[in-house]
């Protein structure tokens, strides 16, 4: 039997696809995907989510998109998040903390200034 969709089902799918389409539209500056797959919950990711909800509620900032994805291959560097700002090449970084996401919003998010020594990859091509 398949599950009815409830308002809220709605509601979630229409912000999920409306955080999605901001960026491209150019209304977001900058997106963050925190992996979430059970490896980087495992790991913790659960409290950079929160750390960066935190710190975007904090701050007050309307033009960063929060998203989440699964797994994205690398465990046994969980917890990750990806920094994509507009018009430049995703960054990934890694064994994540708390401490290290904020820094990551102030200088990356913020400033625009790559976190080098938490980053893993630069696009796909430049490694740290
Ligand atoms: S759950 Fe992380 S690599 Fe499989």
């Amino acid at each position: 039997m398949t599950k009815k969709l409830t308002i809220q089902d709605l509601a979630a799918m229409r912000d999920k696809t409306r955080s999605l389409t901001v960026l491209r539209d150019g209304a977001g500056r900058a997106k963050v995907t925190v992996h979430m797959g059970t490896c980087g919950i495992a790991a913790g990711a659960r409290d950079i989510m929160e750390t960066l909800l935190e710190e975007i509620r904090s701050r007050g900032l309307q033009d960063v998109i929060v998203t989440t994805s699964g797994c994205a291959g690398l465990c046994n560097r969980e917890p990750m998040a990806t920094v994509e700002i507009k018009d430049q090449p995703p960054v990934k970084y890694v064994r994540l903390t708390p401490d290290k996401m904020r820094r990551v919003i102030a200088e990356h998010v913020l400033d625009g200034r790559i976190v080098a020594e938490y980053a893993l990859a630069v696009g796909s091509e430049t490694m740290y």
